[in-house]
């Protein structure tokens, strides 16, 4: 039997740091072996907030990059870049005009990207998760990894294949599923334990960022936010201790642990301990992929030519569900 269809996107908007590579990446990689994988650099998404072109285009062939540095194969999966593959935008616009306001209206995303200023948010910001609901339904693709923050985007997605297929009268869409990962491993800023890690944080010292070198890495284990409290003995004594929590759930991901597992290899030890055996997981886990993406990157035009393939192959997949899209909606 055919292996199930898996589409996931991610945005080329500055750096990938730990956080993406522990809560989506590493799953992805997973993924290869039970699913056909079509994997997506967002370029179309990512300049609905403007993007200097030539930041834009370091940073599609940067996320590339960390991709395959981490372990995407482009060969056995296809890994492409949006908008080399007209479905996505021709796709997009009829989905324009099956979803509802009162749908996109609802979306928390566009609220908190759109801010106080909604009059000034551009049009594609508003109809961002139509776009993504075309990415996935274009390739009629069932399975998305997602993490919390694109659930409600997914739903939406859901919900346009149903009202396309009742509005035509087809079976043309599947509704996809979100794909919850194992413990994917929410990870938090260094400097404050209830804040995610994230590429707009101000302060590069909350953040290990894919491009860090050792020294770098290190040296923002060690300024790493604890508190003053003794190492816990049990997962349960971690509670209220969002730093702690944060780095003990890290330390566990990068070295295939649970959380209780370094629990107990840490009781009534130092924190400096744990830190020098954390910043050396994390060294040993990193170094191999900053290195293979910085051999990467020093060479543009390869990357160019496996995106360029990927969309190839991605198009072959795309072009006859967009014929049929268009049939069903009447296009002569
Ligand atoms: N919106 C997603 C994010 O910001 C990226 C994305 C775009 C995506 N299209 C997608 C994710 C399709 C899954 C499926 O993380």
């Amino acid at each position: 039997m055919a292996k199930p269809r898996v589409f996931s996107g991610v945005q080329p908007t500055g750096n990938l740091h730990l956080g993406n590579y522990l809560g989506a990446i590493r799953n992805w990689v997973k993924l290869q072996a039970d699913y056909e994988c079509i994997y997506c650099v967002v370029d179309m998404h990512a300049i609905t907030v403007w993007q200097d072109p030539a930041d834009l285009t370091r940073a599609t062939r940067e996320v590339t990059a960390s991709l395959i540095a981490a372990g995407i194969d482009p060969e056995g999966s296809i890994l492409f870049n949006q908008s080399r593959v007209p479905s996505h935008a021709e796709t997009a616009w009829i989905f324009n005009c099956v979803a509802r306001m009162g749908w996109l209206n609802r979306m928390t995303q566009f609220k908190e990207k759109a801010g106080k200023d909604r009059e000034n948010a551009s049009v594609g910001l508003f109809a961002y998760p139509n776009l993504m609901a075309a990415d996935i339904l274009a390739y009629q693709a069932t399975h998305v990894p997602v993490g919390e923050d694109q659930k409600q985007h997914l739903e939406l997605a859901r919900d346009i294949a149903q009202k396309f297929n009742f509005d035509y009268g087809v079976e043309h869409f599947p509704a996809p599923e979100p794909l919850i990962l194992g413990e994917a491993t929410r990870v938090m800023s260094l400097r404050d334990g209830t804040k995610k890690m994230s590429k707009s944080d101000a302060s590069d010292q909350s953040r290990i960022n894919l491009t860090d070198s050792a020294d770098d890495i290190a040296q923002k284990i060690r300024r790493a936010k604890t508190d003053p409290a003794a190492l816990p003995a049990s997962v349960e004594e971690l509670e209220g201790r969002p730093e702690a929590r944060n780095l003990y759930a890290i330390h566990a991901a990068l070295g295939d642990e649970t959380v209780a597992d370094v629990v107990a290899a840490f009781a009534e030890r130092q924190f400096s301990d744990f830190k020098k055996e954390m910043t050396e997981r994390a060294v040993d886990r990193l170094g191999p992929l900053t290195a293979e993406m910085r051999r990467l990157m020093a060479d543009p035009g390869h990357i160019d030519a496996i995106l360029h393939r990927g969309a190839e192959r991605a198009n072959e997949i795309a072009a006859p569900i967009l014929a049929e899209t268009k049939r069903i909606v009447g296009f002569v």
